[in-house]
């Protein structure tokens, strides 16, 4: 297993729409295997390939308290939406910026488990919003980018800020 560097908002290879999986293969659960470590080392609460350069439709999600119960959906596809949700969402590649965003209260997704076999997974509030969230990286998408152009503006210049911050550390 090994730990993935994560790729950073505006990195425009986030906007990368992701390809199928053709196979479940060892190749592909030794990807879910490294993300999953990548996503409780950071520590987060989902990650979808896109994030850690690997532009194939897989994503990872744990949202139990107890952090050790790894979901994988291999092609996620949502077959049911309803209701709504406002949550304070986050994102690994936007490290500090927690914004409120309106999604589906109850979804079903149908998708690939590790073993390759084909089943749907009901899921609602956090569990549905953090799904929501990270099939959205699979389509080059990032959740800031839902919110309003001055907004984005704004979370634009500080993470500006911050890297000019980084790259020249005050004495
Ligand atoms: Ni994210």
């Amino acid at each position: 297993m090994a730990k993935l560097p994560i790729l950073l908002y505006p990195d425009p290879r986030l906007h990368t729409v992701a390809a199928p999986v053709v196979r479940v293969n060892d190749d592909i659960r030794n990807l879910i295997n490294d993300m999953g470590e990548t996503m409780y080392a950071a520590p987060g609460v989902g990650l979808a390939a896109t994030q850690v350069n690997v532009h194939l439709r897989i994503i990872v999600i744990d949202t139990s308290p107890t952090r050790d119960e790894l979901l994988a959906f291999v092609n996620p596809e949502l077959i049911a939406a309803s209701g709504e949700a406002d949550f304070d969402e986050g994102c690994l590649s936007v490290p500090g910026i927690y914004e409120k965003l309106r999604r589906a209260q109850n979804i079903r997704v149908r998708a690939l488990g590790i073993d390759g076999q084909p089943f749907e997974w009901a899921a609602e509030g956090l569990q549905a919003v953090c799904i929501q969230h990270e099939m959205d990286h699979l389509e080059g998408k990032v959740f800031v980018e839902k919110l309003s152009r001055l907004k984005q503006q704004r979370i634009l210049a500080k993470i500006k800020k911050r890297q000019r911050e980084d790259s020249h550390p005050a004495k």
